[in-house]
């Protein structure tokens, strides 16, 4: 039987050592480019999450065979650029926009047709944001109001863009990319403001010449990929709650193992530093396809709220739930804005955060692209509606450690999705949590 909720704490003391399950971006990334590549590609460490499940599974039914020979580990026998074939169903991207948009790329230069679909949260996310620009590629592609179903009619007679991005999206530079690998001539993307770069470091590591200059990335059509070994580093999306965690209560210090490190990914580090954490970061290599890791150490800290600088947001934005929790904590104000993105994510972070603060007393203001947070008061007990959000479910699991009461948290099942067994993880580290 799945979970449905969580009742977490009150209270709660973190110690010791712990590995966070692999990458999400870096997993789904692995498994499509394996698909496409020639040859074979192995991957380790991959993340047995619902999400990068569900790309696995549309690889399969585009024909991608792919093998699962021991835990984490993914064996992809590539068919080549040309190679995917069209499939019987829908294609069910469950509950992952990853899955969905970097697909569309991959999927709009094959003469195939393609259905996207996935969850009630998916089914509501944006898509004309990647539909607009894969069109100017001479791609034929609807959605249902700008949401999926996404339909994709297939060209081999898509040609490459110079496509400035209007938000700073990862999603949608990678689905440029994807396309304007199976275009003809040159596709280039220009981001905003930085985002995760794990598409550009991975396709060179697929021996596919990508160039970065300034805030432009460009690639010529017509490359091959060659199958290669991909280890995937531990999320630092999933290590961000223990950060915070430890910054709340880890007396003795607690040990995250192998954190990928990529500068794209770690505002919250910058974040949380800025707060006053006693965070060690302890470099310690790269993982093959060019991502750094390290191993942090992170203590019990006394947090002060601070302005959140905007360059961060885009560094740091799937961990602004756990960072709220963390805010709460803080003395003094914490002030977010730029970060309008949080209103299309897996449900919209903004509104649905401001509601679970309210629910546990916390004293906020909600703005259109932000949140600004009265820290230090700490937390009731209280119930929490996840709304069917992976992130905000485990980011008040972490506010549990310093609630005057339990905090039950509604609608948890999608954690699967990018954690599994956060819950057993979590108690290790020395969390409070029963699953219900
Ligand atoms: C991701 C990019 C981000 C992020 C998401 C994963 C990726 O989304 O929020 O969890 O793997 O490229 P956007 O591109 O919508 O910012």
């Amino acid at each position: 039987m799945s979970v449905s909720r969580y009742v977490a704490g009150p209270g709660g003391s973190l110690a010791g050592e712990i590995t966070v399950p692999g990458d999400k971006s870096v997993s789904h990334r692995a498994l499509m480019l394996g698909g496409i590549a020639e040859g074979v590609t192995e991957i380790s460490g991959f993340l047995e999450g619902e999400d990068c499940l569900a790309t696995l599974r549309a690889l399969q039914a585009l024909g991608v065979r792919i093998e699962r020979p021991a835990e984490q580990r993914v064996i992809v026998h590539g068919v080549g650029r040309n190679g995917l074939r069209e499939a019987a169903q829908p294609l069910d991207m469950g509950n992952a926009g990853t899955a969905m948009r970097l697909s569309m790329g991959l999927l709009a230069t094959r003469p195939i047709t393609s259905t996207l679909v996935g969850d009630e949260s998916l089914m509501r996310r944006p898509m004309e944001r990647v539909a607009g620009p894969l069109r100017l590629m001479g791609a034929d592609i609807s959605t249902r109001e700008g949401r999926p179903p996404v339909v994709i009619r297939g060209s081999t007679a898509m040609h490459g863009i110079d496509y400035v991005l209007p938000m700073a999206s990862a999603q949608v530079k990678s689905a440029v990319l994807l396309a304007g690998l199976g275009a003809a001539g040159t596709t280039r993307v220009t981001e905003p403001a930085p985002t995760r770069d794990h598409t550009e470091r991975m396709l060179r590591a697929f021996g596919v010449d990508v160039a970065q200059r300034g805030a432009s990335v460009t690639l010529e059509g017509g490359q091959t990929l060659r199958g290669t070994q991909i280890r995937v580093p531990a999320d630092f999306s999933s290590a961000a709650f223990f950060l915070v965690a430890g910054c709340l209560a880890a007396e003795r210090g607690l040990l995250l193992r192998g954190v990928g490190v990529n500068p794209t990914r770690t505002g919250l580090l910058q974040i949380l530093l800025k707060m006053g954490a006693d965070l060690r970061i302890h470099s310690s290599g790269y993982a093959g396809e060019g991502e750094p890791l390290a191993d942090i150490e992170v203590r019990r800290s006394r947090l002060r709220g601070i302005e959140v600088p905007r360059d961060l947001v885009p560094l740091a934005i799937d961990e602004f739930p756990v960072l709220f929790i963390a805010a709460a904590c803080a003395e003094g104000e914490t002030i977010v804005h730029g970060a309008e993105e949080l209103r299309v994510k897996e449900s919209d972070r903004l509104a649905v955060m401001g509601a679970g603060l309210a629910a546990l007393g916390v004293d906020h203001e909600l703005y259109p692209d932000g949140l600004r947070i009265r820290g230090g008061q700490g937390f009731r007990g209280g119930t929490i509606d996840s709304r069917g959000d992976h992130r905000i479910a485990m980011a008040f699991a972490v506010a549990s450690l310093r609630s005057a009461g339990p905090i039950e948290i509604l609608d948890v099942a999608n954690v699967a999705t990018s954690f599994p067994d956060f819950v057993g993880l979590a108690s290790k580290a020395g969390l409070h949590i029963q699953t219900l």
